[in-house]
C-alpha cells in the first residue's frame, strides 16, 4: 500500500524526531551543549572521516555528532524539516540570511569567476556582490527584471566576459522593496545557453519574499532556494537566521565550508526557527489576507502617489502577470507605497504610525514599515535606486497579523495627520 503523503504543514510538529529520545517529550529539548561524547575512539575515528568527506557513507550510513559547530540535533531536526517545503533532497541553515548568502557565493564562486546577478536585491546582499567580493577577484554583473536571457549574454560578452567565468546566476523574486519579478523559467535558458558554452553556472534564487509557501523555486529547475529565516520562517523577531535547500551534493558542498567558516545556528535559534516552523502556513495565509485588503485601502487613497502590490501589479502588467502565473501561488504580504511631496512628506507619514512599527526586516507577525530609500537600500547608488523605483517618498509595509480595520485606521490616521493630505 502506498503510504499517504502528508502536507509539510502536517510534518512540522513531528518530522524527525522520536519522543522516546528524551525521556517521551513531546517537543525536541534545545541540545544546549557544544560537543558529543564518542563511544569509542573508533567510532569518532569514523565521525571525523564522514564529516571531512575522506570516504563515501555505507549504504543507511549518517553522520555522526561531533561538535556543535558542524552539527547538532536540533540543527539537523530543523534542516530536515525546512526540506519537505520544497521536496529537497537536504537543507543547511545558517547564523543568518546573510551568512546563508555568503556561504552559497564562497562554496560555488572562484578567483576570476563572475556572478551573473538580477537588480535589485536586498541591500546586504547587493553590498557583498559589488564591494565584498571583487576584493576575491569575483566579478559581478547585473541584469534587469526586463532583460532577456539574449540581453543579459549580449551584456556578457561587451563585457569582455566568457561564460565559462559564470559560477552562478542569482535572482531574487520578488525583488526587494520593488516586487520587480523574475522570470525563473528564463534564467533557466539562460543557465543552459551558458552550459552550453562551457559554463558550470548554477541558479540561486533568494525565496525570502514569497517561500516556502507561495513560490518553490526547485520545484521550478533552480539549483538552491535561499531565505533569510529572520523572515516568515522565523516570522516573530525574535531571531535571526538563513537556510539554504539544494540538492544533497550542493548542500553537502555548503555544510563544509559553513564548518569552516563558523556560522552554524545555536540549539536554542533552530529551537526557536522549529517552534516557528509549526505555525508557518497559518501566518503566512493570515498576513497575506490582511495585505490584499490593507493595499486595496491604499490604491484608492488621495494621499498615495503609487502602491505596489503583486496582487495590483499583475492586474496591471501583462509581464508580471504572465511570471505569476508560472511560477506563483499566492501574493503575499509586502506593499510598498509611495506618498505625494519627498522624504519629508514620507518621514511624517512614517512617524505617525502607532500601530505599525518603524523598524526594518518583514515576515513576522507585528507589521513593520520602512524607508528603503534612506534605511535598507542606503548604500545604493542613488542613480540606481531611483531607475528601479526606490525613491525618497517610497514606504515598505510588511503585513502583520494584526486586525486588518486596525491596520487600515492606523494609516488612515497617519495620512491624514501629516500634510500630506494637502498635497
Ligand atoms: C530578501 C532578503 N534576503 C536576505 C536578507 C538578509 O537576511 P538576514 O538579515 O537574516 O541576514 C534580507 C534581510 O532583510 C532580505 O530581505
Amino acid at each position: 500500500m502506498n503510504r499517504h503523503k502528508r502536507s509539510p504543514e502536517s510534518e512540522m510538529m513531528s518530522y524527525g524526531y522520536e519522543p522516546t529520545w528524551s525521556e517521551g517529550a513531546v517537543k525536541a529539548p534545545i541540545f544546549q551543549t557544544s560537543t558529543f561524547v564518542f563511544r569509542t575512539a573508533e567510532e569518532g575515528k569514523r565521525y571525523f572521516e564522514l564529516a571531512y568527506g575522506l570516504t563515501d557513507p555505507h549504504a543507511g550510513e549518517s553522520a555522526g555528532l561531533i561538535y556543535s559547530r558542524l552539527n547538532h540535533p536540533n540543527m539537523e531536526i530543523l534542516e530536515n524539516r525546512l526540506a519537505l517545503w520544497e521536496e529537497a533532497e537536504a537543507a543547511s541553515v545558517h547564523d543568518s540570511g546573510m551568512a546563508a548568502i555568503t556561504t552559497v557565493a564562497l562554496t560555488f564562486l572562484k578567483p576570476g569567476g563572475v556572478i551573473l546577478h538580477g537588480h535589485p536585491l536586498y541591500g546586504g546582499t547587493a553590498h557583498l556582490f559589488a564591494e565584498v567580493l571583487p576584493a576575491f577577484n569575483i566579478k559581478c554583473i547585473s541584469f534587469s527584471a526586463q532583460d532577456s536571457k539574449d540581453e543579459i549574454c549580449q551584456k556578457l560578452e561587451s563585457e569582455g566576459i566568457k561564460p565559462e567565468q559564470v559560477g552562478m546566476i542569482y535572482i531574487e523574486t520578488p525583488a526587494n522593496p520593488t516586487n520587480a519579478l523574475f522570470d525563473i523559467e528564463e534564467m533557466l535558458a539562460l543557465k543552459k545557453t551558458l552550459q552550453k558554452d562551457g559554463a558550470d553556472a548554477i541558479l540561486a534564487v533568494d525565496n525570502t519574499y514569497m517561500g516556502p509557501l507561495w513560490q518553490q523555486p526547485l520545484l521550478l529547475g533552480a539549483d538552491l532556494s535561499i531565505y533569510s529565516a529572520t523572515k516568515y520562517l522565523g516570522g516573530h523577531s525574535d531571531l535571526i537566521a538563513g537556510a539554504v535547500l539544494g540538492s544533497q551534493e550542493h548542500i553537502q558542498a555548503i555544510k563544509t565550508y559553513r564548518t569552516f567558516l563558523g556560522n552554524a545556528p545555536s540549539a536554542n535559534t533552530c529551537w526557536l526557527l522549529m517552534r516557528s516552523l509549526e505555525t508557518l502556513k497559518v501566518r503566512m495565509e493570515a498576513q497575506q489576507k490582511t495585505a490584499i485588503k490593507v493595499a486595496e485601502y491604499l490604491k484608492d487613497h488621495k494621499a498615495v502617489a503609487n502602491v505596489s502590490y503583486l496582487g495590483i501589479d499583475i492586474l496591471k502588467d501583462k509581464r508580471k502577470a504572465a511570471i505569476f502565473n508560472k511560477q506563483m501561488s499566492g501574493t503575499g504580504a509586502m506593499i510598498s507605497f509611495d506618498v505625494h511631496g519627498g522624504e519629508k512628506e514620507a518621514f511624517d507619514v512614517l512617524n505617525q504610525f502607532r500601530l505599525i512599527k518603524l523598524a526594518v526586516s518583514l515576515g513576522s507577525t507585528e507589521s513593520l514599515a520602512q524607508h528603503p530609500y534612506t534605511m535598507t537600500h542606503a548604500a545604493m547608488p542613488e542613480q540606481e535606486k531611483l531607475a528601479t523605483g526606490i525613491k525618497p517618498t517610497t514606504i515598505r509595509l510588511s503585513v502583520g497579523l494584526e486586525n486588518a480595520s486596525d491596520l487600515i485606521q492606523d494609516i488612515e490616521q497617519a495620512l491624514m495627520t501629516t500634510h500630506v493630505m494637502k498635497a
